[in-house]
């Protein structure tokens, strides 16, 4: 098999370039890109040189030094968005069980804190739904992503009909409406009900401040501290357990362990945490 050569690449990409790249999108999103995401990182930023007919990568990075319209752009391109309706199942069941044991008169509050393409959130308002036993649950949604292009693909809600496959028959009936004709054929479209209930919004981690008012009773925040480092992890985290009700759940992702944040969470399930201390706290709003 014929090995393509790097040094062959369509576009001249150095160490100092991918330094620069690092440096950029740690800065911006807190990615914290290892080595082994060189190649990746070319392939990935490749389509922008591609689309802005830029002639190498140094002639990028002073161009997305230079031009605020490419800054989002270059976060999007670097991106991983990988995710599913019902990926890791267990954490739907358990949100499940809490809506049996929740009792307050007010709205389920859930931020979804890395909704990528909408599959989670629309997980969730699907488990919401079920569990009140009605297409309008008293609940509020919030699914937050830094990355524009997915947020966009959630807003509308739109997905080719393998993703849903694994999905049960009931679930697709009721919560999917079939495409149809030449445009629409092969893909689903979730039911206006589901979107009701969810608001997407752009927030990056990051921010010093999150465009977020009140408590919630389930904060998913599922496979993007991955990309963080340890510092940066445990700073995300003491500020979203300031935004958890006292009796609220943190769902983590299948790698994401916080069991050198014991003062912040404890586990109560498979990554699933509630606060340490909730003696501790000044803010309630209960209702
Ligand atoms: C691998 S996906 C996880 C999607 C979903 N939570 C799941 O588990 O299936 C990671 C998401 O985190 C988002 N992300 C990365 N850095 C972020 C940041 N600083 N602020 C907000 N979202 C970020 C990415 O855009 C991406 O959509």
């Amino acid at each position: 098999m014929a090995v393509a050569n790097l040094n062959d690449r369509e576009f001249s990409y150095t160490q100092a370039d991918f330094e620069r790249v690092r440096k950029i999108i740690y800065k911006k999103a807190g990615i914290n890109l290892s080595d082994s995401k060189k190649q990746l990182v070319y392939s990935r930023l490749a389509r922008r040189l591609r689309a802005l007919k830029l002639p190498d990568f140094s002639a990028y990075l002073s161009y997305l030094e230079n031009t605020d319209e490419e800054q989002q752009e270059f976060v999007n391109a670097l991106t991983t968005n990988l995710t599913a309706f019902f990926r890791e199942e267990h954490h739907f069941d358990f949100l499940a069980e809490f809506v049996k044991n929740f009792k307050h008169k007010r709205n389920l509050r859930v931020w979804c804190a890395a909704a990528s393409t909408g599959e989670e959130p629309y997980s969730i308002a699907i488990t919401l739904a079920e569990a009140f036993g009605r297409y309008d649950p008293p609940v509020e949604i919030i699914a937050s992503d830094i990355d524009s292009n997915v947020l966009n693909e959630g807003r509308a809600g739109v997905y080719n009909i393998n993703r849903i496959e694994s999905l049960s028959l009931e679930r697709k009936r009721q919560f999917f409406l079939k495409g149809k004709g030449d445009k629409n054929a092969g893909k689903v479209k979730v039911i206006p009900d589901l979107g009701r209930l969810i608001e997407f919004k752009q927030i990056n981690l990051l921010d010093a401040k999150w465009p977020l008012t009140g408590l919630f009773d389930v904060i998913f925040c599922r496979n993007v501290m991955i990309y963080f480092d340890k510092s940066t992890q445990v700073n995300l985290l003491e500020k979203m357990v300031k935004l958890m009700q006292k009796d609220g759940l943190y769902i983590a992702g299948h790698s994401e362990s916080f069991s050198q944040a014991n003062h912040l969470v404890k586990l109560v399930g498979k990554t699933v945490y509630r606060l340490a201390d909730v003696n501790n706290r000044n803010t309630t709003d209960e209702s």
